[in-house]
This record gives C-alpha cells, sequence and structure tokens, in this order.
C-alpha cells in the first residue's frame, strides 16, 4: 500500500510542478487534482483481510481476534472482525453485546451491511455471526453482485478484516481460509492442539493450495516455550509440507485475560499492562509490518468473490 500510495503521491506532486509552470490560473485545477488524486488513494487502500484459525478448538481465536483487532486499532488502523464462527456465538457473548441483525439479513435483503455492523470498545467495528455466509455459494449472480457491493463500500472506511472461524477442517472454515490474504493458526502447547493444527495447515496447503501461515502459541508460559511450540510445527511441516511458516508470536497464560472473559470485555481495554495485553501488542505491531497485499487479492470485493465462487 505504501509504495503504491507514494506513486499516487508523486505523480499528483509531479502534476503540481507541471501544472504550476503555465500559470497561476490553474491553481484551481490543480487543487481538483490533487482532491481527486486523494480519493482515489483512499478508494484504492488495500485491505488486510486475515484469517483466524485453529485445528482445536477452544484454544483462543476469538480472544486472539478481538484482542488483536483492538491493538492494531490502537496503532491507528481501522479495524473490523468477521464472526464467522457458523456454529456458536462468539464475539458478542464475548463483548457482551446483543446484535438482533447479521448476514443473513443482508443476504435477504431486510437491510444494507452497513445496518448490521456493530461498534465495539477500542474503536472497532464487528459483523456479527454471519450464519448466512454459508449460503453464499448458492446464491444468484444478482445477490452475488449486491454482497460483492457491499463489501467493495466498506472498503474506504478499513485497513484490517480479521475473520474470526470456527475451529477444525470443515468447508466454511475452509473457504474463509482460501478466501483471505493471511492465515493465522492458533495454537497450544498440547498434544491434540499440535497434531490438529498440522492436519489443518496440511488441508490447507493440500486442497485449497494456501503456502503461508502465520502460528500464533497461545496459553503459552513464556515467549521461549511459544518458540519451542513454533520450532516443533516447524518440524514436521518442513518434513512433510511446502509451506512456510511464520512465528507471529506467543501469547501468555494469563489470569487477567480470564478476568476480562469474565467481565465479558476484552482484556487490551481493561486490563492495558496485563502480560497478555502486551503480547497482543507486539503481535499487532508484527503484523503492521507484514508487506500489504498486492491489488486485486487485496481488496475486500476480491474475498467475497473467493468466498462466493468456493465449491
Ligand atoms: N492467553 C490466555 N490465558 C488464559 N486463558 C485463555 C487465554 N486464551 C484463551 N483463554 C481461555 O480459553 C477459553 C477459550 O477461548 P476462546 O473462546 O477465545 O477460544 P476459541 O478458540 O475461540 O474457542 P472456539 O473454538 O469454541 O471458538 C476462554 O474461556 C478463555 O478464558
Ligand atoms: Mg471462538
Amino acid at each position: 500500500m505504501l509504495l503504491a500510495n507514494n506513486n499516487l503521491a508523486n505523480m499528483s506532486m509531479g502534476e503540481h510542478v507541471v501544472q504550476g509552470s503555465f500559470s497561476s490560473c490553474s491553481i484551481i485545477p490543480l487543487i481538483t487534482d490533487q482532491a481527486e488524486g486523494l480519493r482515489r488513494m483512499t478508494q484504492n487502500r488495500p485491505v488486510r483481510v486475515i484469517a483466524v484459525s485453529s485445528g482445536k478448538g477452544g484454544v483462543g481465536k476469538t480472544n486472539v481476534s478481538v484482542n488483536l483487532a483492538m491493538s492494531l486499532a490502537a496503532t491507528g488502523q481501522k479495524v473490523m472482525i468477521l464472526d464467522a464462527d457458523l456454529g456458536l456465538a462468539n464475539i458478542d457473548v464475548l463483548l457482551g453485546l446483543h446484535p438482533k441483525l447479521n448476514i443473513s439479513h443482508v443476504l435477504s435483503g431486510d437491510c444494507s451491511l452497513a445496518d448490521i455492523i456493530l461498534d465495539a470498545p477500542g474503536g472497532i467495528k464487528i459483523i456479527p455471526a454471519a450464519s448466512g455466509v454459508s449460503g453464499m455459494a448458492g446464491l444468484s449472480n444478482a445477490e452475488n453482485a449486491g454482497i460483492i457491493n457491499a463489501f467493495g463500500e466498506l472498503e474506504n472506511d478499513l485497513d484490517v478484516l480479521i475473520i474470526d472461524t470456527a475451529a477444525g477442517i470443515d468447508k466454511s472454515v475452509l473457504s474463509f481460509c482460501r478466501a483471505s490474504q493471511e492465515v493465522v493458526v492458533v495454537v497450544c502447547d498440547e498434544p491434540s492442539s499440535i497434531t490438529d493444527a498440522y492436519a489443518l495447515i496440511k488441508v490447507l496447503n493440500k486442497e485449497q493450495g494456501i503456502n503461508r501461515f502465520r502460528i500464533l502459541a497461545n496459553m503459552a508460559h513464556d515467549l521461549k516455550e511459544g518458540r519451542e511450540l513454533f520450532a516443533k510445527i516447524l518440524k514436521v511441516t518442513d518434513r512433510f509440507l511446502d509451506v512456510s511458516l511464520d512465528f507471529l508470536g506467543a501469547i501468555p497464560f494469563d489470569i487477567y485475560l480470564r478476568k476480562a472473559v469474565k467481565k465479558q470485555t476484552a482484556v487490551t481495554q481493561v486490563f492495558p499492562r496485563s502480560p497478555s495485553a502486551q503480547a497482543f501488542n507486539m503481535a499487532a505491531q508484527k503484523i503492521n509490518k507484514w508487506p500489504m497485499p498486492k491489488r486485486p487479492g487485496g481488496h475486500l470485493e476480491f474475498f467475497v468473490e473467493r468466498l462466493i465462487n468456493y465449491n
């Protein structure tokens, strides 16, 4: 995004020099040109789409999604979470929200996407449990176009879309991961979590062609344990799969996070100095340094298109 924006900025600065050298009467068109350039710049900004997934359930995906979103928002990013666990209510319960509408109401034409978006603490926005999204494969062309445009309109006001998926390897999880640009696999240091994380990575690689994964160790004792857990997974994937794994970080096991969950809030909001909140902030800083997606995959319309075209 930086490169693209810089290029645009240079182009409009270039116009400035050339136009300015003709006459002072050209100042008004110049301002219009720059305004147009800026408008195009913001319209075209890519959105990071990050799926947060895991092989085994209950390893912390929803807490990771919400707290990473809030940490990213604190760095100035505009962040939205799509609650994509089609089975269980997740984010609304964690944050004590009570959504009346979800994506199924958008699909049925009862309301617009903007109507269902909830404002959550920390300046983030939530698209509530998307029970209708599993039906996206069966939509008509017109419905497809409608939903794609609805997401496309969000783009102007968004930097990061985080998808909180269900656990496991069912079709909806695979389709959300496949449609995203980044897949964060949350894993704990337990044999079943490690085995299931490997199984998820394997299926996403072999069946969906995904070859880059970001590993986030959750409920780790410390950073060292998190790195060791990452090394364990890397050893197996290096041996059997052609994938690249990247260590996103380690979130410590933290009683403050549990206290926050009981209060139906996020640890980064209520206990910002707690060990887990600090670890989420570090992971967010790392995410901010990931290269920005290049178009066209960096646009929300394309995310939804890939989601819809999944069979
Ligand atoms: N770093 C942590 N320290 C302590 N407890 C944690 C931590 N992360 C998650 N938990 C606890 O683990 C439980 C499950 O977390 P969460 O709901 O985020 O998992 P999940 O992967 O989204 O679950 P599901 O697969 O059911 O969607 C929560 O009750 C939370 O209190
Ligand atoms: Mg969850």
